[in-house]
């Protein structure tokens, strides 16, 4: 039987900027940037993203594309009877980890959707103190938070058992641009805040002595995290592209998109932090204290406006993170598919009772979800990307991948990568002990 593909390149590179694009950037970017020093952080992401992201993107795409399998069924095509398959367990553990957490967020959205509906956010006369407290109450309430985790979970299951992620493709190639318009009209905003210079410096002028293990090692796995990379979402999606299509453009199109969407969203997020005096360093919750802000002062003179751009951005936020939870589910479930022979049916419940029951607790227990989120980013995505590189760098013939891969980044992707990896786990290492 034939295999499908993608019609064409854009196809391709709109798939991969979907599971790219997500709450990643508009979440995950900012609170990040502002627990790890500002400028000096987005420095070492974007370089990490330039020079280590993209060429493991390649390799990971180039592994799927040019086996047309997903990762157990590709490794083993491609080193046979070796142990290189049990990376195919990463692409399984990891999606359903981060799956956990990242519904947790999800469920966020969804109540913040709500109450943005209920025109919660129009009052401009409410500080930052009381949005503040409307977070803090959403995740001081544990059932309130597993409901808003189950309501996630289920659009997904939604998505994916009913064969509707085309539907849902077509909806984000609008929501997206809409996302992106908001984000650049919300930037504009927050910059006309008072006291929001000092935001845009905290952005631009790097502080170079808060680089460190920590930090390069979060920018790294938050480069990771936002491009999807290690944990065989890629791999898959690359394995529908045609021959023809050329991966060097895909990852560079992709990455791209995806940093554009990350940095508006540092821009949109942290002058209004500084004009609303809130914590730059206020963990998972910072856009979720200040994106409320913004929208009520925005309110000041068209609360209708205010309410209007509210739903929208929430909106488009949550399609978004569909997108790319999906594109978490669908890894999971691939494995038991395949791997397995389970049926789909019961492989997606499978996959949706473990994020169930884990990301309830990640609910009930803040440092459980902490402790997930950083595992995820900070190792195991970094050890999956690492170990694709490590493949197609030391354990393909070198000649074959040369047909699809230029010398310049082959080179980068069998000797820079290992040794920066590397040394930036040791000196993780080095530092903690
Ligand atoms: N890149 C996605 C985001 O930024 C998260 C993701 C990670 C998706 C791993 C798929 C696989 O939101």
């Amino acid at each position: 039987m034939a295999r499908e593909s993608f019609a064409n390149r854009t196809t391709a590179i709109l798939a991969m900027a979907g599971s790219a694009i997500g709450l990643g950037n508009i979440w995950r970017f900012p609170y990040m940037v502002g627990q790890n020093g500002g400028a000096a952080f987005i420095l070492v992401y974007l370089l990490s993203a330039i020079f280590i992201c993209v060429p493991i993107f390649i390799s990971e795409a180039y592994i799927g594309k040019s086996t047309q399998l997903s990762t157990f069924g590709a490794f083993e095509k491609l080193a046979p009877g070796s142990a290189w398959k049990w990376v195919g367990l990463l692409t399984v553990i990891t999606p359903i980890i981060i799956l956990s957490f990242y519904s947790v967020v999800g469920g966020w959205s969804l109540a913040y959707l709500f109450k943005s509906l209920t025109l919660s956010f129009t009052d401009a006369s409410a500080t930052q103190e009381v949005h503040g407290a409307v977070f803090g109450a959403l995740v001081g309430n544990k059932w309130a938070g597993i409901a808003w985790l189950t309501g996630f979970l289920v659009l997904n299951f939604g998505v994916v058992t009913l064969g509707v992620s085309k539907g849902i493709e077509k909806f984000t190639k609008i929501t997206t641009p809409i996302l992106f318009v908001l984000m650049v009209a919300i930037v504009f905003y927050s910059l006309s805040m008072p006291g929001a210079k000092a935001g845009v410096d905290y952005l631009v002028k790097p502080d170079f002595s808060k680089i460190n293990g920590h930090v390069m090692l979060s920018a790294m796995g938050q480069a990771f995290f936002s491009l999807s990379l290690g944990v065989g979402t890629i791999l898959t999606y690359a394995s529908y592209m045609k021959k023809e299509e050329n991966l060097v453009s895909t990852g560079v199109y992709t990455a791209v998109f995806d940093l554009m969407f990350a940095l508006i969203a540092g821009f949109a997020i942290m002058p209004a932090v500084f004009a609303a005096g809130i914590e730059p360093g206020a963990g998972p919750g910072l856009i979720f204290e200040t994106l409320p802000y913004i929208f009520s002062t925005m309110g000041r003179d068209f609360p209708a406006l205010s309410a209007g751009v509210a739903i929208l951005f929430f909106t488009a936020v949550l399609f978004a993170a569909l997108t790319s939870s999906v594109s978490m589910l669908e890894a999971g479930v691939a494995y038991f598919v395949d791997h397995k022979k389970m049926a789909r049916g019961k492989a997606t419940a499978l996959v949706f009772g473990f994020c169930w029951i884990f990301g309830s607790l990640c609910c009930v227990s803040t440092r459980l979800f902490d402790f997930c989120d950083r595992l995820t980013s900070d190792f195991l995505m970094t050890f999956g990307s690492l170990l694709y590189a490590v493949f197609v760098g030391w354990r393909l013939k070198k000649a074959d991948v040369l047909q699809e891969i230029p010398r310049p980044i082959y080179f980068i992707v069998r000797w820079i990568i290992p040794l920066v990896i590397i040394a930036i786990f040791i000196s993780n290492l080095v530092m903690k002990g």
